[in-house]
């Protein structure tokens, strides 16, 4: 399934402190960077493990399961992707990171790439694009067609908020995507803002609002 909504009772009960009208700065940042790694833990589920022999505790053999070296590259969509990193890294330590950097033309709601770093052999690599927000899905495709042009080959969206209208237009372009996101709420408003959202993730998270 390319839609994955996380119901785990500690996702939902930060995602409720997150929609509280007044939240702080403060708890809003430590919030997002919560949310994210229990979906990140969500998100992967499903990497390979293989069996190695090791020495135990005691000095014999035993076999174990670790991961088979499938790399990882985190993609935060900038600016408020990078609320998420922490807490995405939390759990991946050793990921490599890839920048994006995209603005909402507010009146169009297209999306403006302003940069683009991304990390070598990305053709080999896992791609985990985090960000708080999936609105029209414009910042979020377009994130998909860079690391695609790039070579990447498997492409998961960590996302906090999902508005349908995005979910459907990023399936239609890239249906071999799979999201994983707190909450599929219910519509955009005439100003492209998810409802009921959260209000405008990166001014809450940079404390520009
Ligand atoms: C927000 C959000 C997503 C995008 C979602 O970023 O973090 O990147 O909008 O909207 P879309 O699905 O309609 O493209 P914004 O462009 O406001 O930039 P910011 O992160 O710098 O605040
Ligand atoms: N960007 C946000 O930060 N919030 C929305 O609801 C939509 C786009």
């Amino acid at each position: 399934m390319a839609l994955h909504i996380i119901d785990h009772p500690l996702v939902q009960h930060k995602l409720a402190l997150l929609r509280e009208q007044g939240i702080s700065t403060k708890s809003f940042r430590e919030l997002v960077s919560e949310v994210g790694t229990l979906l990140t833990y969500e998100a992967t589920k499903s990497l390979p493990l293989e069996t190695q022999t090791i020495k135990g505790w005691e000095g014999s053999d035993i076999q174990v399961s670790k991961l088979q070296g499938k790399k990882i590259t985190v993609v935060p969509i900038l600016r408020a992707g990078l609320g998420m990193m922490d807490g995405v890294m939390e759990l991946i330590p050793a990921a490599k990171v890839s920048v994006v950097g995209l603005q909402r033309n507010e009146q169009t709601l297209e999306p403006v790439p302003y940069f683009e770093k991304l990390v070598g052999k990305i053709d080999e690599r896992l791609s985990l694009v985090i960000d708080p927000m999936l609105a029209t899905g414009g910042s979020l495709i377009a994130t998909i067609d860079m690391l695609k042009e790039a070579g990447c080959k498997q492409i998961k969206a960590v996302i906090l908020v999902a508005a349908p209208e995005g979910v459907e237009a990023t399936l239609n372009a890239h249906p071999d995507v799979e999201i994983y996101t707190a909450s599929l709420d219910s519509h955009l408003n005439e100003h492209g803002y998810i409802v009921p959202g959260l209000g405008d993730a990166g001014d809450k998270i940079f404390g520009t609002v």
